[in-house]
């Protein structure tokens, strides 16, 4: 096999070692080619396989963006409704699945849905089958078969999951899915065990749309490394869920509540604002992005969403009035402006949750429970043409040193 040279274009850090450049956080570096979403940073646009988000944020539905995303195209409204019929069947959860979340109901849920999504892949009979034919290398026409009905699986019972957690964390009994409610408004109806308000229902679903998928963050690329080495699906899911949780990624839209919590009084945006921009000070959550170099068009969409929200609903704590408070310190404040950093969704997402009654270390579950499609369509897109993942890191520690016995040490 010839070597070749790959010329690396980044705009990012890069660290120098004795073993050549670094480029710190893979900023810039492809690993694949995709046609599930592309991201325009400087522009800030985001698409599904080709259709702009606002588009699919006006008109769709979780539902249908999620097959979109898995399948490549839209579908029929026969192909629709076949989709919607698997995936509430797909809701209910294995018994030893159920029990993993009652045992974890005192763990930040996040923990519980790491280890709920392996306990049923480890039930899950499609995924044995596929594990014995990723063994033998087997990927043809039937372990696909296999693998999408999987993703349908996964989609359909993450909001089950996250349900039950909340139930059991309260000390509550689980409200079974129910089979006339859509996606968002079942995931609202498991939790509360009330018939969900619409304009609640229409948040869930519009954020459940805005965060399905983009592109290759930590948690995608966590899902492609596990899925590189002929994983299984459930694996790769949980690993991803297992990088969304930290708070520079899926875990600010928790974070950025929390703080305007803290905060209480827009009074003190600026206040904080200064604070982030000082050297080691605290980074101000719900802001920044490494794609991104202009406003997240995600961001935009639901912050209309919650300032519709707290019109109907009010806004008690003043979260909606604080996180504008802070925009507006951050869009005028040189240190943001030269770095280009922009509110991202996880600013404005959680407010509208936060009064919807949902507890705020429920949020960054909420992301998994839309981003599942996405890392389930990438690692299918990557098994088409799959290569274990494994990268070098240049050793600046000694060698060939002495052991010397423990007694002598
Ligand atoms: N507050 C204050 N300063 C910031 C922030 C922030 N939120 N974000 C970046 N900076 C500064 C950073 O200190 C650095 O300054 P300097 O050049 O003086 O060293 C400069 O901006 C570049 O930042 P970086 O950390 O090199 O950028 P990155 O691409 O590695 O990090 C990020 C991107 C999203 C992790 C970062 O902006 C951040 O930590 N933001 C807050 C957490 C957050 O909101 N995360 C959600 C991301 S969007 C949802 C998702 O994808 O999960």
């Amino acid at each position: 096999m010839s070597e070749q040279t790959v010329q690396v274009k980044t705009t990012g850090k890069i660290l120098q070692s004795p073993c050549g450049p670094i480029i710190h956080g893979l900023e810039d570096v492809l690993i694949k080619s995709t046609s599930i979403s592309d991201i325009d940073g400087e522009k800030g646009i985001l698409w599904y396989r080709g259709y702009r988000i606002e588009e699919l944020a006006r008109l769709s539905t979780y539902e249908e963006v999620s097959y979109l995303i898995l399948y490549g195209r839209l579908p029929t409204k026969r192909e629709l409704e076949d989709y919607i019929n698997r995936m509430k069947k797909y809701r209910e959860l294995h018994p030893a699945t159920v029990e993993v979340i009652r045992n974890l109901a005192k763990a930040h849920p996040m923990f519980a849905l790491e280890a709920a999504v392996a306990a049923e892949g480890a039930y899950d009979e499609d995924n044995q089958k596929l594990i014995e034919a990723l063994s033998v290398g087997r990927y043809k026409a039937e372990e696909k078969e296999l693998a999408y009905r999987i993703a349908e699986k996964l989609v359909a019972k993450m909001p089950t999951i996250v349900a039950y957690h909340y139930r059991f964390s309260r000390g509550l009994e689980v409200v079974r899915p129910r089979d006339d409610l859509g996606h968002a408004a079942n995931f609202l109806y498991m939790m509360f065990g009330r018939e969900p308000d619409p304009l609640a229902s229409r948040g869930i679903d519009l954020y459940l749309i805005l965060h399905a998928d983009h592109e290759v963050p930590a948690s995608t690329f966590a899902a492609h490394v596990v899925a590189s080495t002929l994983s299984d699906l459930y694996s790769s899911v949980a690993a991803a869920i297992a990088a969304l949780k930290g708070p520079l990624h899926g875990g600010a839209n928790e974070m950025a509540v929390r703080n305007y919590l803290e905060i209480g009084t827009p009074a003190k945006a600026k206040e904080i604002v200064e604070a982030a921009t000082k050297p080691g000070g605290p980074k101000l959550m719900g802001v920044g992005h490494r794609v991104y170099k202009a406003y997240d068009p995600r961001a935009k969409i639901f912050k209309e969403f919650s300032r519709d929200y707290v019109a109907k609903f009010g806004d008690p704590q003043n979260l909606f009035a604080i996180a504008s408070a802070i925009e507006q310190e951050v869009l005028s404040h040189p240190y943001f402006q030269q770095r280009k950093l922009y509110p991202n969704v996880d600013f404005w997402s959680g407010i509208a949750f936060y009064y919807m009654g949902i507890p705020y270390e429920y949020f960054t579950p909420i992301f998994a429970m839309s981003r599942v499609v996405g890392w389930v369509a990438h690692v299918l897109e990557y098994w088409e043409n799959n290569r274990i993942f494994r990268p070098r890191a240049c050793y600046i520690g000694p060698h060939d040193l002495q052991y010397i016995p423990l007694e002598q040490r």
